[in-house]
């Protein structure tokens, strides 16, 4: 089953724990290794690449590298945003952003 698959099954789910009165901000566009990916604009770049079914943020000792804490501990989510290093987990999307595996 494909990422954006299952996200439009989790929707519904979604929306009934939602708050009332809170909504998510509209989806902007950006890239990874020059793929066209959306999501709301001031998620975590490292949840909205794994939304999008990119969890291979890099190479690693014998497998890719894939976003592990969340919470800018482990490192394992570094990408190149913007020709820069950063950690995805950490990183806020906003539109336009050019990120690369690191
Ligand atoms: S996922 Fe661990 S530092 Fe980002």
């Amino acid at each position: 089953m494909d990422a954006a698959r299952q996200r439009d099954m989790l929707d519904p789910v979604a929306a009934s724990l939602r708050m009332a009165g809170i909504a998510r901000p509209d989806a902007v566009p950006f890239s990874f290794n020059g793929i066209a990916v959306q999501a709301p604009a001031g998620e975590s770049l490292a949840a909205a690449l794994i939304a999008a079914g990119m969890r291979g943020l890099g190479a690693g000792p014998g497998a890719p590298r894939a976003a592990l804490c969340m919470m800018g501990t482990c490192q394992q989510c570094l990408v190149r945003v913007d020709g820069r290093l950063a950690q995805a987990c950490l990183t806020r999307v906003r539109p336009g952003l050019e990120v690369t595996a690191a």
